[in-house]
């Protein structure tokens, strides 16, 4: 009886066990072919990054140059590090679009200037060290001029393509830059007829070849362009922001090419990495996009401004020279450096899709149907989650694949490899990792693969994981911190002062450099919330909590702003700078005002003062010991007891109404230097003077 339970428990083992190996051997050889004769897939147009919408690389200008040019060659070198093939940009509309306000061409509409802002210079900067980079431009905020009274760039379709136009156009005339795309308003609703007028004075003016990419918000113009041949002949390809890796059946029977066109915006660590990994490949697997572009390009912009180091790298501190090359550097790298705008995919079943358990390939193949790259991702579920939209629940497990490569695939005989496995139990991770190449035989070879990695198999031979020198040490934001201005090009905007409303930008009087705040009359916003009539730029440490701040001020005798302002503590940025709290120390031409808010709601003392428009002046604000001390012309106006709030924040300038205003001579400094020069440099008042 024994005996012969026992043969049976053998037997039963025995037949579960090679039923487990014919599985196994299943499993081991689940064939994914790669197959040109099917026909080939959609027409490959790009990754990209975005600088702007808003002030996203606002810190990055003022790098020193050699680590300036390190970053920008991670960024763009072809071959280097994530060897970008579109560069999206904000076309700057003088209203806050996310982290910062970006400066317009024209302010109003007598105004005309194509050396404002950063934009045009790192187009510039992509396109030298690559000419073939897509250039790709899109308005968040417009001036207030644009709207004529109304809160929308609709008002006047003519008036808003001219503005638009223009633009391109000075792209062209002033920076040699050809615009290959442009979009339509950020986020926000479309009008058609725009859509129309803008293509139509494109191509009157010279500028057919700048495509025009609809709508940047989500596929719903995938409707109009169904029902509107005039629209589907103006709009090359459809943008549609945070897809999810999915896009809408109308979108894609349009037979338009379908982009995402603002994607990612997820912290740049690992999880990071997953994110970007997973869309780059999925976008096209579920969703039939060409093109995918991060936002942002790289994160420079303070700790304490909205979606902080959302970007495909780091750069934060132009002080010390120190920025981190994150992971999407090198995920971006398995798809950029092994592949063309122009190339192809293969289809879906023949060299894109999904992995048995969990996981996804594209693959691509250039005109001459000759060279093939195939990028393979793992990304579990929670190591790849982005900000946007929420990701529905699936597994991946470990897997072995046999590749079968066939039609002209077929007589490859090895596949270069590179390898990028995203760890999170503490260990470094494996980023962009040559291999020995993968040999094939009879068009057959295994591949293994774990979780949360990245392959690339390419017949290409040309990729290089570059590498600089570590970058300096990270630094403090340096204090005592002085500007003057002087060393400015005309027209740029200060270097570490963040405008989160209004526009500040270098110009001259009298031999003498300055920042003037430009904006007259309130931006069509692009963000949601009201906002105030008020303009302020940050500067500095959000964690600043005992600071001085001092600056020169004059407000302009025509269309002059009503007062201004430095301030400490201040607690935000972003849409809601309007909300601040803080110490704003106000001057205005018959009495000072300190405000516990930028909106002025909580005032903490209030007083005399006189001084003339077209006059500078000084105003100093210090905060220590729990003391707030304002000087004006170094005389002391108020001393008061520091309100419980905030307990930390940026220092600050503004004005308290849109309008001109100059500043010059910004000086910050710790508590203990400021209260030494009030109590030295000030004790006689008189011998303050501007220069
Ligand atoms: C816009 O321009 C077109 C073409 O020049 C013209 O026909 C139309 O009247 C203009 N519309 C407005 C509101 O100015
Ligand atoms: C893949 O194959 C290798 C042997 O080639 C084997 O050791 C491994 O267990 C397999 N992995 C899976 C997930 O089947
Ligand atoms: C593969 O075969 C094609 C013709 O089918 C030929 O043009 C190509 O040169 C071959 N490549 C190699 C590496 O043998
Ligand atoms: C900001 O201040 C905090 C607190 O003093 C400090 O730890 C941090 O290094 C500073 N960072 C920068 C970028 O200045
Ligand atoms: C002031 O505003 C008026 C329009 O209101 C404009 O014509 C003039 O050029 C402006 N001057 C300056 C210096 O901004
Ligand atoms: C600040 O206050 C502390 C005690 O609360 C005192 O020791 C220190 O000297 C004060 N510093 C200044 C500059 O007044």
């Amino acid at each position: 009886m024994t005996g012969c339970v026992g043969l049976l428990t053998l037997l039963c083992l025995l037949l579960v066990s090679e039923s487990d190996s014919r599985r196994f051997d299943f499993e081991a050889g689940a064939s994914i072919s790669f197959d040109n004769r099917p026909g080939l897939g959609r027409l490959f147009d790009g990754i990209g990054g975005l600088s702007g919408g808003g002030a996203t690389s606002k810190l990055l200008v003022n790098y020193p140059a050699k680590e300036r040019d390190q970053i920008l060659d991670y960024l763009f070198k072809p071959n280097f590090g994530a060897s970008l093939q579109i560069l999206k940009v904000e076309i700057g509309g003088d209203a806050e679009s996310t982290d910062g306000t970006e400066a317009s061409h024209m302010h109003n509409s007598w105004d005309e200037n194509y050396q404002r802002g950063y934009e045009w210079w790192l187009m510039k900067e992509a396109k030298k060290r690559n000419p073939d980079i897509k250039l790709y431009a899109l308005p968040w905020g417009f001036p207030g001029w644009i709207g004529q009274g109304h809160r929308s760039p609709w008002t006047n379709v003519n008036v808003t393509a001219d503005y638009i136009v223009r633009w391109i156009n000075g792209a062209k005339v002033h920076h040699d830059l050809n615009i290959d795309f442009v979009g339509i308003w950020n986020e926000r609703m479309y009008s058609v007829d725009y859509i129309k007028r803008l293509r139509s004075m494109l191509d009157e003016r010279g500028y057919q070849k700048t495509l025009i990419i609809a709508a940047d918000v989500k596929w719903e113009i995938a409707k109009d362009i169904e029902s509107d041949v005039a629209l589907r002949k103006a709009v090359h390809a459809i943008g549609c922001h945070y897809p999810g890796t999915k896009s809408s059946a109308t979108a894609v029977s349009s037979g338009k090419q379908l982009w995402s066109s603002e994607d990612y915006s997820t912290f740049n660590d690992e999880v990071g990495g997953g994110c970007w990994a997973r869309i780059l490949n999925q976008n096209y697997v579920n969703g039939h996009m060409t093109a995918t572009i991060s936002w942002n390009l790289i994160a420079s912009y303070y700790k304490g401004l909205p979606y902080y180091r959302d970007g495909l790298m780091t750069a934060v501190e132009p002080w010390s020279g120190h920025y981190e090359v994150e992971t999407p550097i090198w995920i971006s790298a398995h798809t950029t450096q092994f592949s063309s705008i122009g190339w192809k995919y293969l289809s879906h079943g023949h060299g894109v899709g999904h992995l048995p358990k969990g996981g996804s390939y594209v693959s691509l193949t250039d005109p001459a149907v000759k060279q093939l790259t195939i990028v393979i991702e793992t990304m579990t579920h929670d190591h790849s989650k982005c900000i946007r939209p929420a990701l529905p629940k699936y597994s991946v497990a470990p897997q072995n694949v046999t590749i079968v490569l066939a039609g002209n695939f077929n007589n490859i005989s090895q596949m270069n490899v590179w390898y990028s496995k995203l760890k999170f139990d503490g260990s470094k991770s494996i980023m962009f990792q040559k291999q020995n190449p993968l040999k094939f035989k009879d068009g057959k070879a295994q591949v293994s693969l774990g979780l949360d990695e990245v392959i690339t198999l390419t017949t290409l031979s040309a990729g290089q994981k570059g590498q600089y020198s570590d970058p300096p040490k990270p630094m403090p934001f340096p204090l005592p911190y002085k500007d003057n201005f002087e060393s400015y090009s005309l027209y740029k905007e200060p270097a570490n002062l963040a405008p989160q409303t209004g526009t500040y930008e270098t110009l001259i009087s009298n031999g003498n450099r300055f920042a003037r705040q430009m904006q007259l009359v309130e931006p069509v916003r692009w963000c949601k919330a009201d906002g105030i009539d008020k303009s302020i730029s940050v500067i500095g440490n959000q964690s600043w909590k005992d600071i001085y701040v001092e600056i020169d001020f004059q407000l302009s005798t025509v269309n002059g702003s009503k007062g201004a302002f430095v301030a400490a503590r201040v607690d935000q940025g972003g849409c809601v700078a309007f909300l601040a709290h803080g110490i704003f120390f106000f001057a205005f031409p018959d009495k000072f005002i300190l405000a516990n808010d930028l909106a002025r709601v909580t005032v903490l003392k209030e007083g005399p003062l006189s001084f003339k428009l077209g006059e500078w002046h000084k105003l100093s604000l210090l905060i220590q010991n729990g003391t707030i001390t304002g000087a004006f012309d170094g005389k002391t106006v108020c001393t008061v007891g520091m309100p419980r709030r905030p307990a930390n924040g940026f220092a600050a300038i503004g004005t308290d109404t849109f309008g001109l205003a100059d500043f010059d001579n910004l000086y910050l400094a710790s508590a203990a230097e400021g209260q030494k020069r009030m109590s030295y440099f000030f004790r006689d008042s008189v011998s303050i003077s501007h220069n």
